[in-house]
C-alpha cells in the first residue's frame, strides 16, 4: 500500500524526463524532409539564387542573387544540404560561389560565403567520401578565398578590416564580432598550408591570432558581453572607440554578436589549443547562459527595454548550442556536462512546434531577428539559424554516438 504512490511518482518524473529528452535522430530526419521540400519547391533550381528567408506571414523562401559579393548568407543553404546530405545539389549551389575567392574582397562575409559551401563541401568527401578532384579543386578554392580574405587585415591595427564601404561612415577602420567566424578560413587555409597535425603557423594563422587578440583586448566590456562593433585609426592603429549597430544601443547586448564571439573564440581554440581562449571564451558563455529565460533562447537583445515583451532570436540559440557542444569537448567535466544541457535545452525548445515550422514552411526554424534596428528580416526564418541549427544538431548525434 505504501509503496504505490513512490511507484507513481517515480513514473511520473520517468516519463517527464523522457518526454523531454531530445531526439536527436528524429529532428535531423525533420531537418531533411524539410530540405528535400525546399528543393521540390525551388524546382527548376536556380543554382544562383539562394533561399534567403521567409517572413513570418510567409511560407515560401525569399530569394537573393547569389552571383555578388554583397549576399552575405549565399554559403548558408549550400552547406544546409552538404550537411543534410544533399550532395548533387549542394555542389551545385557551392560552384557558383567560386567567383568570390577570385575577385578583390568586397567585405569580411567572404569568410561566411566560403565555410558554408566550399568547407562544408571539402569536409563532407574527406570524411563520406566522393570525387577527390572536386575535393581537391574546393581545396583550391578556399587556399584562394583565404589569401583574398588577408587582403583586408591592416597589420597595424591588428585586424581584418569588417566593411571597407563603411570606413568614412565609422571614421575609421571597422571590425565587426561576427567577424571572429571567418577566421575559420584562415585557420583552415593555414593548417592546409603548414601540416595537418596544426603546429605549424603560417602567416595566415598569424592573422587570424592577431585578430582573436586584438578582438579580445578591445571589443569586450568588463563583464565579457561584447560590443558590435570597434573602430580602429586606420593609419596609427589606435583603438578609437566602440558601438553598437545591430543590437538595441551602445550599451546594449546584441544577441548573436554574443553568440558568435562564443562560437568564434570556441573555434580559435580548437585552432590553436592556447587556454587563454578556453579561459575567456568561458566567461564570455558564461555571462550570456546566466541571462537566458527558463526556455532557454536568447532574447533577440538581452538588454532590450521591453523584455519579456520582444521579439526572440533562434538564430542566437542555435549558434550557442552548436559552440557550446563543441566548448564541451574541451573543459573539464562538470562545466563540460553543464554545457551539453545548456545546448540539448536550446535545441529541446528549437525542436518544439513553437519554433519548428514543420508543415507551415519549408524551413527549419521560426523567429529569428535579422537585423532590428533596419527593420529587416524580423521574426522570421533565415537560412543561418537552419545552418546552426542542423550542426548543432549533427554535432550531438557525433557526441552521442562516441
Ligand atoms: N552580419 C551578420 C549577422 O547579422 O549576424
Amino acid at each position: 500500500m505504501r509503496i504505490r504512490p513512490c511507484i507513481w511518482v517515480l513514473g511520473l518524473v520517468l516519463a517527464t524526463s523522457c518526454a523531454q529528452e531530445l531526439d536527436v535522430d528524429k529532428q535531423v530526419q525533420y531537418c531533411q524532409q524539410q530540405v528535400k521540400r525546399s528543393l521540390n519547391e525551388l524546382s527548376p533550381i536556380d543554382y544562383q539564387q539562394t533561399p534567403r528567408n521567409i517572413g513570418p506571414d510567409e511560407t515560401h523562401w525569399n530569394l537573393k542573387n547569389a552571383k555578388t559579393p554583397e549576399e552575405w548568407c549565399s554559403g548558408f543553404f549550400p552547406g544546409i544540404l552538404w550537411m543534410c546530405g544533399e550532395t548533387e545539389a549542394a555542389a551545385r549551389y557551392t560552384q557558383e560561389l567560386g567567383f568570390l575567392a577570385y575577385r578583390p574582397a568586397y567585405d569580411h562575409d567572404l569568410g561566411f560565403q566560403m565555410i558554408g559551401s566550399f568547407l562544408k563541401g571539402w569536409q563532407y568527401i574527406d570524411q563520406h567520401g566522393g570525387d577527390l578532384a572536386t575535393k581537391e579543386h574546393y581545396r583550391q578554392v578556399l587556399l584562394a578565398a583565404a589569401d583574398t580574405l588577408a587582403t583586408l587585415f591592416n597589420p597595424r591595427v591588428g585586424t581584418i578590416l569588417s566593411w571597407p564601404r563603411n570606413v568614412g561612415m565609422f571614421g575609421g577602420h571597422n571590425t565587426i564580432m561576427d567577424n571572429m567566424i571567418n577566421l575559420e578560413l584562415l585557420f583552415w587555409a593555414d593548417q592546409q598550408q603548414t601540416g595537418d597535425d596544426g603546429s605549424g603557423v603560417g602567416r595566415l594563422k598569424r592573422i587570424a591570432i592577431s585578430h582573436a587578440d586584438t578582438t579580445m583586448a578591445y571589443h569586450f566590456r568588463p563583464d565579457a558581453t561584447i560590443n558590435h562593433v570597434a573602430v580602429y585609426d586606420s593609419i596609427t592603429g589606435r583603438h578609437l572607440y566602440n558601438c553598437n549597430h545591430q543590437g538595441y544601443d551602445d550599451n546594449s547586448l546584441w544577441s548573436r554578436g554574443q553568440a558568435w564571439a562564443i562560437y568564434g573564440y570556441t573555434m580559435v581554440y580548437r585552432y590553436t589549443r592556447d587556454s587563454k581562449y578556453l579561459d575567456f571564451v568561458q566567461k564570455v558563455t558564461d555571462v550570456m547562459l546566466g541571462l537566458l529565460p527558463d526556455d532557454h533562447i536568447p532574447y533577440w537583445d538581452m538588454r532590450d527595454p521591453a523584455i519579456p515583451n520582444t521579439y526572440r532570436d533562434a538564430s542566437a540559440a542555435a549558434i550557442i548550442a552548436s559552440a557550446l557542444i563543441e566548448l564541451s569537448g574541451y573543459v573539464e567535466p562538470q562545466k563540460a556536462d553543464h554545457y551539453l544541457k545548456e545546448a540539448k535545452a536550446m535545441l529541446t525548445t528549437l525542436s518544439s512546434e513553437q519554433y519548428q515550422c514543420r508543415d507551415r514552411k519549408p524551413a527549419f526554424l521560426m523567429h529569428s531577428v535579422g537585423n532590428m534596428p533596419a527593420g529587416s528580416e524580423i521574426d522570421a526564418s533565415i537560412n543561418y539559424a537552419d545552418y546552426y541549427y542542423i550542426e548543432a544538431l549533427l554535432r550531438l548525434k557525433d557526441y552521442q554516438n562516441k
